[in-house]
């Protein structure tokens, strides 16, 4: 190995490690001594222990944590042991999965599903086993980062469209159409995350009829809550049974453990079995969190309630900040954004709400855009009224003393 261009590499790495650290952007992981809820235990730098009430997970139902979800979890393990110790296709289908598999359709509305070992696989995986250079994918320029390396590992043709504009959807699907794509699939998030907003599914439903294209949703963070019943952005719509492909997670709603599925047409998902990289070449899910998101889902079909509850929750905070002048961005689902603007601004602000009880996150470039930092805010149906009353209590004199 090359000494010189290692240790010319690492001098540059640390470079740029210390310009974030000065710019007051180095990303520091607060150490948690528990498990996830709505009260957390976070060890400060001097040692002590905190107990903060958290509005930064995106624990949407309050399941992370809770007595039935970890039983079942407890009990699929005694029964198929801590690991299957193998990709799906070799040894590591057990009876758990093909359950969770068909649960999962069943409640996304589609033909069949499929598991990942995250959802960051699915979408990794999904596009580059359906589609080639003769293909076109139409991606929303707010799409998750794990669209964007899936659509990056696709040898498809790739238009983006401005952030939920139909009438710039509709001249990029005129574009691929007119470049002679063969198929043409429009990308997006049903609830985007950093903005907490809804993908306008009906416009977009309505244009993929006309320029003959299929829809392909991420519904990460609208499966379990969003919708009547919880069965995200297309139930939120009455457009069940619609979208082609939906990919979603394990990992916040239904439990916040890991993993994630595609669900759609059986020969999408069949083709998904024979050639997505991620499935194939990954070891299979947890039986321990098959067996835990089973029981989610089980939760999300008995208590109805429990997924309007962070719906209820965000609008009372929204409520409350936009009555003190606060900057919300506009929305109706569990994820607030409070605007900052300025990154170190934010950041500080984070910092303030945890010295008040709160933990939030400031977000900066470049998981947000250059001067749109922010604090997301998410609700829970694990917290109490009271609870969303103390935090917005705090974000608005923290606002004041910082003067925004
Ligand atoms: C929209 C979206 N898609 C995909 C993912 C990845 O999910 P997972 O944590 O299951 O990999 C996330 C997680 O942050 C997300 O927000």
């Amino acid at each position: 190995m090359d000494g010189t261009t290692s240790s010319n590499l690492t001098g540059d790495l640390a470079g740029t490690l210390e310009e974030l650290r000065s710019r007051g952007l180095f990303k520091r992981e607060r150490i948690l001594t528990g498990p996830q809820d709505a009260v957390i235990h976070t060890r400060l730098a001097d040692g002590t222990i905190r107990e903060v009430v958290n509005f930064c997970a995106n624990n949407y139902l309050g399941l992370a944590n809770h007595p039935g979800v970890i039983r079942a979890a407890s009990q699929a393990m005694e029964r198929f042991g801590f690991g299957y110790a193998s990709v799906r296709f070799i040894c590591g289908t057990s009876e758990l999965h093909r359950e969770l598999e068909s649960r999962m359709s069943a409640f996304l509305g589609t033909e069949e599903a499929i598991l990942y070992a995250a959802a960051f696989d699915a979408n990794g995986g999904v596009f580059e086993p359906l589609l080639d250079e003769r293909d076109a994918i139409i991606s929303d320029a707010l799409n998750h980062a794990s669209i964007i390396d899936g659509v990056r590992l696709c040898k498809a043709q790739r238009y983006r469209y401005a952030h939920a504009d139909l009438t710039d959807l509709e001249t990029q699907l005129r574009a691929a159409r007119d470049a002679g794509s063969r198929y043409r699939l429009i990308a997006t998030d049903g609830v985007f995350s950093m903005d907490g907003d809804i993908a306008p599914l009906p416009g977009i439903v309505e244009l993929a009829r006309k320029y003959d294209a299929l829809v392909m949703v991420d519904d990460c963070h609208a499966t379990g809550y969003l919708g009547p019943t919880g069965r995200g952005t297309a139930e939120h719509f009455g457009l069940q049974g619609k979208i082609d492909i939906i990919t979603t997670t394990f990992g916040k709603a239904l439990g916040g453990a890991s993993g994630g599925c595609v669900g759609g047409r059986r020969e999408i998902v069949e083709m998904l079995r024979q050639r997505s990289r991620p499935y194939l070449f990954s070891n299979t899910l947890a039986p321990a969190v098959a067996g835990g998101t089973l029981r989610a889902l089980q939760i999300v079909e008995e208590e109805p309630e429990r997924c309007r509850r962070p719906l209820e929750l965000a609008r009372r905070f929204r409520e409350r900040l936009s009555a003190e002048g606060l900057d919300l961005l506009p929305g109706e689902t569990a994820i607030v954004p409070v605007m900052v603007y300025d990154e170190v601004q934010a950041l500080e602000m984070a910092e303030r709400l945890l010295e008040r009880g709160v933990y939030v996150i400031g977000f900066a470039f470049p998981v947000v855009p250059r001067g749109k930092a922010r604090i997301r805010v998410q609700l829970s149906a694990a917290h109490t009224t009271e609870q969303v009353d103390r935090a917005a209590d705090a974000f608005i004199a923290v606002a004041r003393d910082q003067a925004l």
